[in-house]
């Protein structure tokens, strides 16, 4: 069974065909994907509106017919009202903006309550400091290299000597996840960073032969 702390690439299907999304999900699957990345998004929160609960369940089937993992970023105003519902859904991680949380310790508290592992998200512009009376209450820390909200942007160069410091900052056992403008380019240097969970969207759905591009970003990771 896939582990959190395993370094993976994580398709994100905002990138994918929606149109064809089962298709696009088993394909990643079939190259050898072990976590597939979700983001839920509210329109309040964020300026743009996605997908919820029922995408997850609906894709559920595939993701842990293949024995991968389902990671479901919520980039949303009160995370705490859907908790229950994404985990029924089949999420394994549910990870929640610190931003979008008043009552940070109690959401991630209810996240494991529900059965899943619990991830806290920092965006660009919130320091790393900031998870500093929760990180032993958490199993993830996802560190947002773009603002959240489109696919397709580009990497915030700070955000490499952020992944350092958070992975300086947090016990072992706790993942370290990057979003956003994640490449060929800038993989190896994130994972010798300390990041462990690669969330890539564009760079694998962005274009023809999806397999290969996956493939290709997993061995960057891993070599
Ligand atoms: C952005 C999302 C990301 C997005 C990444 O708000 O959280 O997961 O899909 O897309 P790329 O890899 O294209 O930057
Ligand atoms: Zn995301």
């Amino acid at each position: 069974m896939t582990q959190l702390r395993d370094i993976n690439i994580a398709p994100s299907i905002l990138s994918a065909d929606f149109a064809n999304l089962g298709r696009d999900v088993q394909t990643v699957l079939d190259a050898g994907a072990r976590v597939i990345h979700v983001d839920v998004m509210d329109g309040h929160f964020v300026p743009n509106i996605t997908i919820g609960p029922l995408v997850v369940k609906a894709l559920e089937p595939l993701v842990h017919g293949a024995g991968a993992l389902f990671d479901v970023h919520l980039m949303i105003e009160h995370p705490e009202r859907y908790v229950e519902d994404f985990a029924a859904a089949g999420a394994d991680v549910i990870v929640v903006h610190q931003e979008a949380c008043v009552h940070l310790h109690r959401v991630l508290a209810q996240i494991r309550e529900a059965g899943a592992a619990a991830g806290v998200s920092l965006n660009p512009g919130t320091p790393v400091a900031t998870l500093g009376d929760v990180r032993d209450s958490c199993d993830l820390v996802l560190i947002m290299s773009v603002n959240p909200g489109f696919g397709g942007q580009s990497f915030i160069p700070g955000s490499l000597e952020k992944v350092a410091r958070a992975r300086e900052f947090l016990p072992e056992h706790v993942a370290l996840e990057v979003d956003g403008g994640v490449t060929e380019l800038n993989v190896r240097e994130l994972v010798d960073a300390g990041a462990n969970l690669l969330v890539a969207g564009s760079s694998v759905f962005g274009g023809p032969d999806v397999e290969s591009r996956f493939q290709a970003l997993q061995q960057a990771a891993t070599a």
